[in-house]
C-alpha cells in the first residue's frame, strides 16, 4: 500500500481568451494546474478511465496524481527501485536519472486500469491502479539496452503494448548538449504480456515518438520527429507488419494520443527557420490521415515545444517538457 506522502500547495489560473485556429476561432478556456514547488517537466499527462487525475510524469522521476484543488498532488508511482525522496524529489541533476528515474510517457490499459510507463533510461514498466513502485517488464531488446524510450500505448483488445525508442545511442541528457545531432537508430517495439517477450517491429527510424493504437486495433500511428511525418504501422489485415507514411507535418511532431471517437491528437512544433522561435500547434487527424482541426498554443506556451495532447470528453490535457504546469484546454 502506497500512502500519500505529501500534499503540495497549488494554484490554478483560469484565463479566458481567444486562440486562433486555422479551422475555427472558438472561445476557449485554458486552465493551468501548477506543479508542486521546484518540480518541472510535465512531459506526459493523462486521466484514468473514471476521469480522475490528471496524472503527470516529472523530471525528478515521479508520476504524480492530481487530487483536485483541495488536496493537490500525491505521489502516485515511481520507476526506479533505487529512488529516495531526499535525493530525488525536485532534482534537476541530469546524471541522477538512473537513480531517480525519468518517466517520459504512459498509457492506461482501460481493461485492467494498469498504467504502462516508459522510463527513458530504465525501461518499460507497469503499475496497478493504486500506484506505488512500478514493475519493470523490459529493459532491452535484441541485446540493446534502452536509452531513450519516449512513448507507449496498449491495444486494449489483446493487451499487447507498443512503445518507441528515440535512439539506441543517446539519451535525454544528450539532446541539449552542444553539437548534438539526432541519429536514425530509433525503434518501434512491442511487448507481449502473454510471452513476456519484446519484439523489434521497425528499426533505423529517425526519432520515432509516441505510438497510439487505433480504436479497432488494426493499426497504430507514431511520429517520426526527424522526418516531420506521421507513420502508420498496420497490425492486422493484408498489410499487417508494414509501415506507410500517413502524412507529413510542417513542424516537429511529438507523442500521439487517440481520442475516444478514434481520432488522434499530435503536437506539431513549428520552428521559424530565421528566428528559431517555436510555434506549438495541436493537430487532430482521423484514421485516413486527414487533419480535421488545428489549434495554436502560442499564447499559452510561448516559444515552447509541447509534447502531448491527451483528450477526454472534449478536454485536452497538454504536456510540455519545459514548463511547470499542466495545461487544461476546453473549447
Ligand atoms: C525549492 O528550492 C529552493 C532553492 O533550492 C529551496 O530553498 C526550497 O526549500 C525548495 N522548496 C521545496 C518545497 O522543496
Ligand atoms: C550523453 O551524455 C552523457 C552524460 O553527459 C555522456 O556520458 C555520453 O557520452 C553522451 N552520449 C553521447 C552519444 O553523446
Ligand atoms: C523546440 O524544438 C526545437 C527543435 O527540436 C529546438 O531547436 C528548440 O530548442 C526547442 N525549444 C525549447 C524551448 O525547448
Amino acid at each position: 500500500m502506497y500512502k500519500m506522502i505529501s500534499i503540495f500547495g497549488f494554484m490554478i489560473t483560469t484565463i479566458m481568451l481567444f486562440v486562433s485556429s486555422v479551422v475555427s476561432q472558438p472561445r476557449i478556456s485554458f486552465t493551468k494546474i501548477l506543479l508542486p514547488p521546484n518540480t518541472t517537466s510535465p512531459e506526459s499527462v493523462a486521466v484514468d478511465r473514471r476521469g480522475n487525475g490528471p496524472y503527470v510524469t516529472l523530471a525528478d522521476g515521479r508520476v504524480l496524481k492530481w487530487l483536485g484543488p483541495d488536496f493537490g498532488f500525491m505521489d502516485f508511482a515511481t520507476t526506479s527501485p533505487d529512488r529516495t525522496k531526499d535525493v530525488c524529489d525536485g532534482t534537476l541533476n541530469p546524471d541522477l536519472i538512473f537513480q531517480c528515474g525519468r518517466p517520459l510517457g504512459f498509457s492506461f490499459d482501460t481493461q485492467t486500469d494498469n498504467l504502462y510507463i516508459v522510463d527513458g533510461v530504465l525501461g518499460l514498466y507497469v503499475v496497478g491502479p493504486n500506484g506505488g513502485q512500478a514493475t519493470r517488464l523490459a529493459s532491452s531488446a535484441e541485446g540493446i539496452t534502452f536509452r531513450f524510450l519516449n512513448g507507449v500505448d496498449v491495444d486494449t483488445f489483446t493487451g499487447i503494448v507498443y512503445f518507441t525508442s528515440s535512439s539506441t545511442t543517446y539519451d535525454i541528457r544528450n539532446i541539449t548538449q552542444p553539437g548534438f545531432q539526432p541519429d536514425k537508430s530509433g525503434r518501434l517495439l512491442k511487448y507481449d504480456p502473454s510471452t513476456k517477450q519484446v519484439t523489434v517491429l521497425l528499426r533505423q527510424l529517425y526519432v520515432p515518438i509516441g505510438p497510439a493504437v487505433s480504436l479497432d486495433g488494426s493499426f497504430l500511428v507514431f511520429s517520426e520527429y526527424g522526418n516531420k511525418r506521421i507513420l502508420r504501422y498496420w497490425l492486422k489485415g493484408l498489410r499487417a507488419n508494414t509501415v506507410e507514411v500517413l502524412f507529413t507535418v510542417p513542424g516537429y511532431p511529438s507523442k500521439i494520443k487517440r481520442t475516444s471517437i478514434g481520432d488522434f491528437w499530435v503536437p506539431v512544433n513549428i520552428i521559424n527557420p530565421a528566428t528559431f522561435i517555436a510555434t506549438p500547434m495541436g493537430f487532430r487527424f482521423n484514421s485516413f490521415g486527414t487533419v480535421v482541426q488545428k489549434v495554436d498554443f502560442s499564447s499559452q506556451y510561448a516559444n515552447q515545444n509541447i509534447t502531448v495532447l491527451n483528450e477526454q470528453n472534449g478536454v485536452l490535457r497538454v504536456g510540455c517538457r519545459t514548463v511547470n504546469f499542466i495545461g487544461i484546454y476546453s473549447p
